[in-house]
């Protein structure tokens, strides 16, 4: 199956590295000439099928393509998932599928007309221990309650919500949509509900703001004299620990050490995370009540410095708790639990512990079998629809 990437950024380098064999990349769309160059090498993209430009690409017949992954930037999902559905072309699409509740609704009714499947990666549903968290939640009878945590971590927080991209609602949305939507989705479908219901929303931003600045902290982690006692020093973060450095380009001729010693210098990620222009919350409570009553109760925490997810799903025979990898079912009052319950091993697992490639694998078996994706935008529709009404 020949298909096309739009986006060749850290998401897309990872469905890349794990691609059926039966698929074929033949076209690129990406437009930092780095990125586009190196991911043409690497998948033997001939240069006359790279294009630094959507509309150079779109202007184009592509005859036998057959379906398109999109991983750009999240406010063009739609605008460049419509172009392809109207070409008749398949999409597996990054999430958020779109930024409001209209241009998913666009999206959906595009799709359908031109009769072309739409998977969206959420690639929770196909992940072992969430999948473990569903089956076992189906034991629980009629569920009443659902209590959900995510605690985004000081590193992941402070690179993709503070410094970086996801930082600005006007550039992305807002943080619980670009978040938890992979949560909502989670959620919504393990209770099968058609929707989101009523939706109550509160959040702030009550940490990464220059009034909470510890007494002397410079603009920049590499001239603070407290940088060393930072939790969110950027040159802890990249220089010594290497982390999240995966979204740094390389130019030829030069190092990763290199690039990371510029950016701390005059870069987005060097910057002190109280001193940034971030906009979007660090914390959100977001409750959902369904039209049959059940409760959904959501929180976002950028503060804490745990990372991870606790779930506690209530039902009438007993509840679930899944907290760090590890899911137990309490029926009647007694835990019923098995080493099996353990998927603390798949924390940090490559390729979200194997999920990536599910969905790839399901993504194209849709295509081929002519059957909706695990994660369909028809299917996914809740779970944003909860995102769009929690607002902000
Ligand atoms: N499923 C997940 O778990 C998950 C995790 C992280 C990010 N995401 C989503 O994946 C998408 C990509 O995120 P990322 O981390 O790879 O970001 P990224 O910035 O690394 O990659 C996005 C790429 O799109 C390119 N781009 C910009 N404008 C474009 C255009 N007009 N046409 C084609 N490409 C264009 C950028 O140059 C960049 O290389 C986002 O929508 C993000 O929300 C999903």
């Amino acid at each position: 199956m020949d298909i096309a990437v739009l986006g060749v950024g850290n998401r897309a380098r990872k469905y890349l590295s794990c691609l059926p064999e039966n698929v074929r990349v033949s076209c690129l769309v990406e437009p930092e000439d780095i990125r586009l160059r190196q991911a043409a090498a690497r998948h033997n993209v001939p240069p006359e099928n790279c294009y630094s430009n959507p509309d150079d690409f779109f202007a184009q017949q592509h005859p036998g393509l057959e379906a398109v992954i999109i991983a750009a930037p999240d406010k063009l999902h739609v605008p460049l998932a419509l172009s392809c559905v109207e070409r008749g072309w398949h999409v597996l699409l990054e999430k958020p599928a779109a930024t409001s509740e209209e241009q998913y609704l666009m999206l959906l009714n595009a799709a359908d007309n031109a009769k072309v499947y739409v998977g969206v990666c959420l690639e929770l549903r196909l992940h072992p221990f969430f999948r473990r968290i569903r089956e076992l939640a189906a034991e629980l009878g009629p569920i009443s309650r659902i209590d959900h945590e995510e605690h985004i971590g000081p590193d992941r927080m402070a690179h993709t919500f503070v410094r970086g991209l996801w930082s600005q609602k006007a550039a992305t949305g807002p943080i619980f949509l670009s978040k938890c939507c992979h949560d909502a989705d989670f959620l919504l479908w393990l209770t099968g509900a058609k929707s989101a219901g009523e939706v109550h929303s509160r959040g702030a931003i009550t940490r990464f703001r220059s009034s909470n600045a510890p007494e002397g902290a410079a603009g920049r982690c590499v001239d603070c004299p407290l940088e060393r006692e930072c939790p969110y020093s950027a040159v802890d973060l990249y220089s010594r620990r290497g982390a999240w450095t995966s979204g740094f380009d390389v130019p030829e001729g030069q190092t990763l050490a290199d690039v990371i010693d510029e950016e701390l210098r005059n870069g987005r990620y060097g910057r002190c995370v109280y001193h940034c222009d971030n906009d979007v919350f660090d914390t959100q409570t977001v409750t959902a009540v369904l039209d049959d009553g059940m409760r959904i109760n959501m929180h976002l925490e950028g503060t804490s410095m745990q990372e991870g997810r606790v779930t506690q799903i209530i039902g009438e025979r007993g509840m679930v708790l899944a907290e760090g990898g590890r899911v137990s079912l309490l029926l009647d009052g007694s835990v019923v639990a098995s080493a099996e319950d353990d998927y603390s091993a798949l924390n940090d697992a490559p390729l979200h512990a194997g999920a990536d490639a599910a969905l790839l694998r399901d993504f194209f078996e849709s295509v081929a079998c002519g059957r909706e994706p695990v994660a369909s935008l028809r299917s996914a529709y809740p779970g944003h629809q909860l995102c769009f009404l929690a607002g902000h």
